[in-house]
C-alpha cells in the first residue's frame, strides 16, 4: 500500500490527523522541520498508536525525493 505524506505531522494538527490515519489503517510518513515542534510530539502519537513512526526532518519548501525502495 503507498504511504500517505503528511507534512507538518508534529504539529497540533498534524498529530491528531496521524492518529485518525493509523486508526483507519493508513500508511503513512512524516515531514516536519520541527520550527513548531519536536520528536516528542511524534514519540507521543507512537504510544497512543502503538507502532513507530516514520519520519523526514526538512522544510516543505526545499524539494525533496521521497521514494520507497522495491521490494
Ligand atoms: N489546544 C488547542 O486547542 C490548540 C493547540 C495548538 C494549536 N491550536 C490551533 O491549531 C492551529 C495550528 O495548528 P497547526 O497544526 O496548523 O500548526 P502547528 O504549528 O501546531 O503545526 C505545524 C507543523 O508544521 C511544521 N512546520 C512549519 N513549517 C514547516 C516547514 N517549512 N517545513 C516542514 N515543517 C514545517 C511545524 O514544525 C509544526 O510541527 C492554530 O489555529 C492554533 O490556534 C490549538
Amino acid at each position: 500500500m503507498n504511504k500517505i505524506l503528511v507534512t507538518g505531522g508534529a504539529g497540533y494538527i498534524g498529530s491528531h490527523t496521524l492518529i485518525e490515519l493509523a486508526n483507519a489503517k493508513y500508511d503513512f510518513v512524516v515531514l516536519d522541520n520541527f520550527s513548531n515542534s519536536s520528536k516528542i510530539a511524534l514519540e507521543r502519537v507512537s504510544q497512543i498508536i502503538g507502532k513507530e513512526i516514520d519520519f523526514i526532518i526538512n522544510n516543505i519548501i526545499f524539494q525533496i525525493v521521497v521514494r520507497e525502495e522495491e521490494k
